[in-house]
């Protein structure tokens, strides 16, 4: 394809509103293809009572001993199907496990889910994304009773529903073709309290998370630096409490910010560090929580340019940005009483002839010079100069970086667990207390003072990978940390082996929206960390 043909089916790509703000000249296109399909949320209410005997019902159970009191607004005849049915079947009440039985009474399905051992609040959600996204291609009305389970694990459930309810075949014919679905009734003894925690917390959360997993599995001729940001502001818009920067080339260049705008050299989509803020009414008068992303939109690896095995997946290496942007928007979409910012490195690393080569010297803002090994290890340089630009200009109460930084924490961690690094004791296990309520592990790995030397370069301050064994997480995490003092509590998390993966029974193919239920969590818990070294 020539390079203008590539630039029209780019521009093809996106939004009308994202058309207008580019340089080049915008081009009329055909609706179709204007925007990517993204899915209609479900409508929910909360009821005390069971609206309509229809369609799909939802039956979430511990144990066989809990149907009677849940389906106690069942007939006899319905429930004893159910009954017959769990005891017939290898049916162990699991968490997420799903019987489906037809033909009882007027509804079109009912299925039974296993709630497991003692649920907790991430539990009830997990169970709601299961069913959510076994009930995707639903189009009649569904009915989950929550009779006996607490507001807030009502609220879950319904949360975890609308989470499963994703799609991410974005530009398929079939995302576009779906009609009309009929909403979630979710029958509660608690109803208001439920509803008032799916309309503070749930549905802004649901919101944030589809739109950090669209943006990520966006392909690299959708999402580009300045396309990331136009969808960020549309995102924002008319929320309160939310002002948004965006630093431009030239802005950067008089900023001395020479690492980010090394990476963007090879590409003809100019870079950009976007910075959103938000406080919300009645935060503490504390500094803000700074949430920094990797935001490299397509990472080709450069002049080192990557095998070409599954090189279609580095369109998700900006899921960092996108997750710390996105969950900003769930802070301030449910209006929490917070102060945080997002930071968004945001890059194209391709190769090209103004493209940095292995060898050269960039220079960051912190004045550090920094000789480029790899050009693929290019989140680093990105992330160095988005962390003098938080240390110059917000005194932050702590920092928190995410990025897809390194296969290396694969090999490390599988996906059981992403990888934090930190050298506050205090923060990391905020952190990882976070993850653990929300069910987005992590484990904390060293940031060993060995590293210095591995990353020591003969010509330049640092080198970008090190000279020992390659492209060690742990060894990156150093990198960062020389861009930041010492003292002021910053933690790492690695998400490269968490952000992406294949179909599982809560998400499609794609994009995972790692980190955003755990930042929400981490900076609505924060307590204050000391800065020290
Ligand atoms: N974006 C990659 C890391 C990555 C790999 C993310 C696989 C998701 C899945 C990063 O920019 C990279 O290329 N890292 C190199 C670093 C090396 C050159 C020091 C790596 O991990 O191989
Ligand atoms: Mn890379
Ligand atoms: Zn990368």
């Amino acid at each position: 394809m020539s390079p203008s043909a590539l630039a029209r089916l780019s521009l093809s790509l996106v939004s009308a509103a994202a058309c207008s703000a580019l340089a080049v000249p915008a081009v009329a296109q055909p609706a179709a293809m204007a925007q990517a399909a993204s899915q209609e949320v479900r409508a929910v209410q909360f009821s005390p009572s069971i609206a309509a005997q229809r369609g799909v019902l939802v039956v979430p159970l511990a144990s066989i001993d809990e149907l009677p009191a849940r389906t106690a607004e069942l007939t006899a005849a319905e429930r004893q199907p159910i009954s017959r049915a769990l005891e017939t079947s290898e049916f162990t009440f699991a968490e997420g496990q799903r019987l489906s039985l037809r033909g009882i009474g007027e509804w079109r399905q009912i299925i039974v889910v296993g709630l497991g051992d003692d649920p907790g609040l991430a539990d009830y959600q997990m169970i709601g994304a299961v069913t959510g996204r076994a009930l995707l291609e639903e189009a009649d009305a569904i009915t989950v009773i929550a009779s006996g389970m607490t507001g807030e694990a009502a609220a879950a459930l319904a949360t975890g529903m609308g989470l499963g309810d994703y799609r991410s075949d974005l530009y398929s014919a079939r995302a576009e073709q779906e009609g009309e679905r009929g909403g979630v009734t979710v029958v509660s003894d608690a109803a208001s309290a439920a509803r008032s925690s799916y309309e503070n917390r749930g549905a802004a959360m649901i919101a944030a998370m589809n739109w950090t997993r669209d943006i990520s599995n966006e392909p690299g001729n959708a999402v580009y630096p300045e396309s990331f940001v136009d969808r960020a502001r549309s995102a924002f818009s008319g929320l309160s409490g939310v002002g948004i920067e965006v630093l431009d080339e030239e802005m950067m260049g008089e900023l001395g910010m020479g690492a980010i705008l090394g990476v963007g050299r090879g590409s003809e989509r100019p870079p950009r560090m976007m910075i959103v803020r938000y406080r919300g009414t009645g935060s503490a008068a504390e500094n803000p929580i700074v949430l920094v992303g990797k935001g490299i939109t397509f990472d080709t690896g450069g002049i080192s340019i990557k095998s070409r095995d599954n090189m279609e997946n580095m369109r998700m290496d900006m899921s960092g940005a996108a997750s710390v942007v996105g969950t900003v928007l769930a802070l301030a979409r449910s209006r929490a009483p917070v102060n945080v910012v997002a930071v968004a490195a945001l890059a194209e690393n391709m190769p090209g002839g103004r493209a940095i080569r292995p060898g050269d010297v960039l220079q960051a803002m912190n004045g550090r010079t920094i000789q480029v090994i790899s050009t693929d290890a290019e989140g680093r340089l990105v992330l160095a100069d988005a962390f003098s630009w938080v240390e110059r200009n917000l005194d932050p109460a702590a920092v928190v970086d995410v990025a897809t930084l390194t296969g290396s924490v694969r090999g490390a961690l599988s996906d059981d667990y992403a990888g934090l690094f930190s050298r506050h004791d205090a923060l990391a296990g905020q952190l990882a207390a976070a993850g653990e309520i929300v069910g987005e592990p992590l484990w904390r790995l060293p940031i060993h003072e060995s590293y210095a030397d591995d990353m020591r370069s003969t010509i330049a301050d640092l080198r970008n990978t090190s000279s020992g064994s390659g492209g060690g997480a742990g060894t990156a995490a150093f990198f960062l940390g020389e861009f930041l003092s010492r003292d002021l509590p910053w933690a790492h998390l690695d998400i490269a082996n968490m952000a992406w993966s294949g179909a599982n029974d809560w998400k499609p193919d794609g994009s995972a929206g790692f980190a955003v239920r755990l930042l929400d969590r981490f900076v609505r818990d924060f307590r204050h960390v000391e800065r020290s070294e």
